[in-house]
């Protein structure tokens, strides 16, 4: 496995690889890898030749009162997992300042999405998305992937991202994973870290209700507010959770929905702070017709 740190050895590199007619796959990443992130691995083993993680954390996503110094970061762990499941040709790991030569404060070319971007995270985490897209972007100019794997837990994210390569006309195809869970229905995520052992335990109670959520509207609920009010009293089962939003909107502008009209597509979501650890979980559910 190579470990690659400056865009100039990463550009070379896949020249070579596209050069010798390899598909590459690049799996994104901000490190500190859990069974979420191996399996967007494993997935992007099945879809390309050439797989290339990359590991960076990425400051421009985070907004000023959030985690980005205290974000989980070993790197030797990181490349020893990823040895460990094997198929991994490189990962990328660039400094800051290879990302943002000038200084991520001096950033002066953004990617934005406002539509999407307004809903569900976006409105409680007004720049996160415009990071996202921005440093994806760049990874995919320096990468070089003909596909790139993403988890559907940050299903905003993910959508984002299709629309990016849509709206930008770029020759990249997007996969969308679903979720990897902990044997408690806890989605894992990085920050799950943060969480004590009681915190971890309620922490299910975000999986309990958007499954929950999902099972009433494909059992015919047709009252978004009746759902949204399920998902509440399910999170308020957890005494350590605050929930920031429970919501039902469509799948494909993830407006909040006013009405489940029969044969459309619709994602439950929410997010939980546990003290200032912020969670979030999703599942899709197709309105039933007639
Ligand atoms: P990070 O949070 O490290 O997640 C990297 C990828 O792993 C994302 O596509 C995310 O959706 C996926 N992922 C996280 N938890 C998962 C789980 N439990 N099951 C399946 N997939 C999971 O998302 C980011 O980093 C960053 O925003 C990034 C795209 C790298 C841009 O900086």
């Amino acid at each position: 496995m190579d470990v690659i740190k400056t865009v100039r050895e990463m550009r070379v590199y896949a020249d070579k690889q596209r050069a010798e007619g390899r598909t590459l796959a690049l799996v994104p990443t901000m490190g500190y890898l859990h069974e979420g992130h191996l399996s967007l691995v494993q997935r992007a083993k099945t879809e390309a030749d050439h797989v290339i993680v990359s590991i960076f954390v990425n400051p421009t996503q985070f907004g000023p009162n959030e985690d980005f110094a205290a974000y989980p970061r070993d790197f030797e762990t990181d490349c020893r997992l990823l040895e460990e499941i094997g198929g991994v040709d490189a990962v990328f790991a660039p400094e800051a300042s290879a990302l943002y030569p000038e200084g991520a404060g001096a950033q002066r070319v953004w990617v934005i999405c406002p539509e999407l971007s307004e809903h569900l995270c976006g409105k409680y985490r007004p720049e996160h998305f415009k990071g996202v897209l921005t440093v994806v972007l760049k990874l995919f100019a320096v990468c070089k992937p003909h596909i790139s794997v993403f988890g559907l837990k940050d299903v905003q994210q993910y959508m984002l991202l299709r629309q990016l390569v849509r709206g930008l006309l770029l020759d990249v195809r997007i996969i969308g994973e679903p979720t990897a869970r902990e044997s408690n229905g806890l989605a894992y995520s990085s920050r799950n870290e943060y969480l004590t052992a009681d915190e971890r335990s309620q922490a299910s109670v975000l999986w309990k209700a958007v499954t929950a959520a999902a099972g009433m509207i494909e059992d015919g609920e047709d009252r978004p507010d009746t759902v949204v009010e399920e998902m509440r009293t399910i999170i308020a089962q957890a005494p350590l959770a605050n929930l920031q939003y429970a919501e039902v909107v469509t799948g494909d502008t993830l407006q909040p929905v006013t009405k489940l009209v029969p044969g459309i597509e619709v994602i439950v979501a929410v997010a939980v702070y546990f003290r200032c650890v912020r969670l979030i979980d999703n599942a899709f559910a197709l309105v039933p017709s007639g």
